[in-house]
């Protein structure tokens, strides 16, 4: 297994696989992986001849308030979980290498990233963009992996990659969930015990809300209400959002028909926490 810090030595690698005809996948991460970009790993391994994951703590996606000085890190536990996933290669390049001082290229997937979680992160899907664009570029890799868990970032990187004609196969891949239902995250390790037993209001709304779908419930405003009574019922739960939105444009639907996604936000002990999940009429 192999780590590569500069953009060269990965296209030269990328080059050799190229001549010898394999294919390639990529899993673009921030790193402190667990089962979820493990799962996206494996996918990747299975589906291509080679698999590179990319580890980048991004600076563009976070927000002044945010968490970049303190995203966890473990680069000896990725290390590990990436080869026995069946990882080839890992990219890890420093931020000076990833961005010239004065860059000045800007990336706006309009109106996908208006609302959800642009609402409150507004430079966050613009950075996002730009490096999953650069990492494309660098490694043009066959296909690349994302999680549902990131619902809005998974519908932003599509839309970029066919409105931009990237030649990359999107795979979303499903949201793996601890035992008791809370949805892995890097920022689960932010909450207190307490805090950790609170997060489980998530899960219970939106399986509470699929009750009420399989019901036949389709007003969303009735629908988000199911919601909201719920997650307000755990008091250490702040409402940032819950959102039904169609799942090609993310914009509200007032009445549940097509494909929707049902996403929620809440801080927990001032950690934002997001789940969704996505319903076909
Ligand atoms: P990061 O948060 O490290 O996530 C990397 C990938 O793992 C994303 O596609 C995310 O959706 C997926 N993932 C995280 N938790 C998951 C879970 N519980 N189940 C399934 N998939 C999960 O998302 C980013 O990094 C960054 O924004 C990035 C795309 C790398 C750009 O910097």
């Amino acid at each position: 297994m192999n780590i590569l810090n500069s953009i060269d030595e990965v296209r030269n690698q990328i080059k050799t696989w190229r001549k010898e005809g394999l294919s390639i996948g990529l899993v673009p991460t921030m790193g402190f992986l667990h089962e979820g970009h493990e799962s996206l790993i494996r996918r990747a391994a299975k589906e291509n001849d080679r698999v590179i994951v990319s580890i980048f703590v991004n600076p563009t996606q976070f927000g002044a308030n945010e968490d970049l000085e303190t995203y966890p890190r473990d680069m000896k536990n990725d290390e590990s979980l990436c080869f026995s996933a069946g990882a080839n290669l890992i990219f890890n390049p420093s931020p000076s290498s990833m961005y010239f001082d004065d860059a000045c290229t800007t990336i706006n997937v309009a109106g996908l990233t208006d609302g959800l979680c642009g609402a409150k992160r507004p430079v966050h899907f613009g950075g996002v963009c730009v490096v999953v664009s650069k990492l494309f570029n660098i490694v043009t890799p066959d296909k690349a992996y994302f999680g549902e868990k990131d619902a809005q970032q998974l519908a932003v990187i599509k839309r970029m990659v066919r409105d931009l004609n990237f030649d990359i196969e999107i795979v979303g891949c499903p949201i793996i969930r601890e035992t008791d239902g809370l949805a892995k995250s890097s920022r689960n390790t932010y909450l207190s015990e307490n805090g950790r037993k609170a997060a489980l209001i998530l899960n219970k709304s939106l399986n509470l809300s699929k009750e009420a779908l399989k019901n036949g419930e389709r007003k969303s405003s009735i629908f988000k209400d199911i919601i909201k009574e719920k997650i307000n019922s755990e008091v250490l739960a702040k409402i940032d959002y819950i959102e039904v939105v169609d799942s090609l444009t993310l914009k509200p639907v007032t009445n549940i028909k097509a494909s929707i996604l049902v996403a929620i936000a809440i801080y927990i002990e001032n950690t934002r926490l997001i789940d969704n999940f996505t319903y076909k009429a």
